[in-house]
Parts: C-alpha cells; structure tokens; sequence
C-alpha cells in the first residue's frame, strides 16, 4: 500500500460536508469505494448516530466496529464504521488509564449519560480523535487504511466540529484530552486532510457552501473540492425558444400544433430556461471561490450499489 492513494485525491482523511439532503452520504460512499479501486482498503466513517451508511448499504445498523460493507473489483474493499461518542470515550479512557472492567462497569451503571451530559466540544474531540487514530493506524509497519472518508456534519456545524482546539481549550487546559484536540487540529489543518463540500445547483445549498468555505479557510483547514451532486445534462442550448420555432419543430415531427400544445411547450422551455440561467449563474458564483468542482449526474435508478459505482468512477476521473 503507497503512500499516495490516488494523485487526483491526494490527501488521506477526506472529510465530506454539504447542506443536509445534498448527498453527503452518498457522495462519502461514492469516494470510499473510488478510492478502494485497485485493490485498497477504504474506511467509511460517520458520525452522527443517523446509520446512514447501513441504509444506503441496506445492512443492519453498524456496530461500534470497522466492518466490510463493499468489495471493489480489483480486490478492494470498503469497511465502515458508525463513531460513538460513548464508545470512543470508554476506548480512550482504557487507552490512558486502562479502565478495563471499570470501564465496562461504568458503562453499565449508565455513569456516563452522554446524550445529556457531554459538552459539545469534548464530544467533538473524542469523534473526530477515533476518525484520526483509524486514519494514522498502521499494522506491522503498513497503513491499515489507504483512506478514510468521513461522511461528516452539516455545513452549519462543521467548523465547529473540525474546530475542535478552540472547543476543548474552553474545557481543559492540560492533560490528554488537550494534546488530543491538538493532535486532531494539527491533521485537519495538513494535507492529509481534505474538506470537500457537496451542493446541489440551488441556492440555500450553494450559499451554505461558500458560508462553510470560507469558515473553514479562516480556520485554515485544509479545503478540497466542491461537489456539485445532482447535475442534469443542458437539454437546450439557446437563450430563448420562440412559438413559431415550437410550432415549425411540431409540425416538422408531425404532431399537432393548436395553440394549447404550443402554448404548453413554450411554457416549459420557459422554465426550463430560467432554471438553467440560475444554474449557471450558481456556479458562477461556486467559480468565484477558486475551488475546484466536480458535477456528479443525478442517478435516474437512484444510489444503487450501481448508482454508487457510477458516481465514483465519475469521482475517480476528475
Ligand atoms: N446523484 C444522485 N442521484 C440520485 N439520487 C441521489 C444522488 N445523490 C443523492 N441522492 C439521493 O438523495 C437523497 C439524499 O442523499 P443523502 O446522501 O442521504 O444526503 P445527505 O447525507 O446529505 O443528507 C437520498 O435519497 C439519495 O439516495
Ligand atoms: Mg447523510
């Protein structure tokens, strides 16, 4: 297993945001199993409790446990795994203070109520500390993962989440909990790490992509592309259509040509144009932020295991 998992995917953390609904999971999934091409091993990683990889993947909800959910032609495989803050926390207070069964015990007496209990920040760290240990493991001098691929918060929350030192240094001051957060900050702010935003050709969608991107520019975490998911093929070309050439078109084919049909078509490609200028002046605007973008196609037959294959080859090209 290389160093260097792919040239056009260099970094070995992708963190994959987007407005909620735009595909994030789907776009996540999609590069996991683009980046398992050529016999790798990728790690499909979430974070939020939602088993969302499980349902695109119709398997049982994920255990707190990295397992296979996809193999790759090429002898290649995907692993996925559901972070829990609980878990990560019990893992790492065994790491530190080697709790073992107090640990097993604490948990069973409920000691820990996360839901409620947890600031934010500590949580935060503790997700994102497993997403970085899984990515920087290795096993008999080999990297365990060639890449991971976070399907992560909404843009609305993630510069507080990849945030995680400003979050925890307002919880602890020292200790292990602190050189964590720092370890976390330092990855997501190195090449290793890459913070892809997907968007839909929409507004709210693309507002919230350049609002996220430049957050996380202030941060200074490392950026990587913005992917526009869902794009359809320009069906025409011209600036307007006129009924006269609708009419010469219908009767051209041999279809009717009253004035209700024409009426009709015209008003379609009225708004089929309207919606392709707003298209094109959204990405314009996605231009503007200097990232590079990638258009996914809108899938006819839906994220299918073939859907998915589609949009990582597609992934994989540019
Ligand atoms: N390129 C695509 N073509 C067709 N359907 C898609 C595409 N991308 C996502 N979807 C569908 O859109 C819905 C939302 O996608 P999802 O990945 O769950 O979004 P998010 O994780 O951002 O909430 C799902 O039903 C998914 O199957
Ligand atoms: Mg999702």
């Amino acid at each position: 297993m290389g160093e260097h998992v792919n040239d056009r995917w260099p970094a070995r953390l992708h963190v994959v945001t987007g407005k909620g609904g735009t595909g994030k999971t789907t776009v996540a999934a999609a590069l996991a199993l683009g980046l398992a091409e050529g016999g790798r091993r990728t790690l499909l990683v979430e974070v939020e409790g939602r088993q969302g990889i499980a349902q695109l993947f119709e398997v049982e909800p994920l255990p707190y446990k990295e397992l296979r959910i996809a193999e790759v032609a090429g002898g290649g495989e995907v692993r996925a795994l559901a972070v829990d803050a609980e878990e990560a926390l019990l893992e790492y207070l065994d790491m530190f203070y080697h709790l073992g069964a107090a640990g097993r015990a604490l948990r069973k007496v409920g000691a820990i109520d996360f839901a409620t209990t947890i600031a934010p920040g500590l949580r935060d760290v503790l997700l994102t500390g497993k997403v970085k240990e899984a990515t920087t493991r290795s096993h008999d001098g080999h990297r365990v993962y060639d890449a991971v691929v976070l399907d992560a918060p909404p843009t609305g929350r993630i510069g507080r989440f990849l945030n995680v030192t400003a979050e925890t240094a307002k919880l602890t001051k020292v200790g292990p909990i602190k050189t964590q957060s720092e370890g976390v900050a330092s990855l997501l702010r190195s090449p290793i790490t890459s913070v892809h935003v997907v968007t839909l050709l929409e507004e709210m969608p693309v507002q919230e992509t350049l609002d996220a991107i430049a957050e996380l520019k202030a941060l200074n975490i490392s950026l990587g592309r913005i992917i526009v998911n869902g794009a359809r093929p320009a069906l025409l070309t011209a600036g307007k259509v006129t009924k006269a050439e609708l009419k010469r078109g219908l009767a051209e084919a041999g279809l009717a040509t009253d004035a209700a049909t024409v009426n009709g078509l015209a008003a379609e490609a009225k708004a089929y144009l309207t919606r392709r200028d707003l298209e094109e002046s959204l990405r314009g605007e996605l231009a503007e932020s200097g990232r590079p973008t990638i258009e996914l196609p809108l899938l006819p037959g839906g994220a299918d295991r073939a859907g998915l294959d589609e949009l990582a080859s597609e992934l994989m090209r540019a």
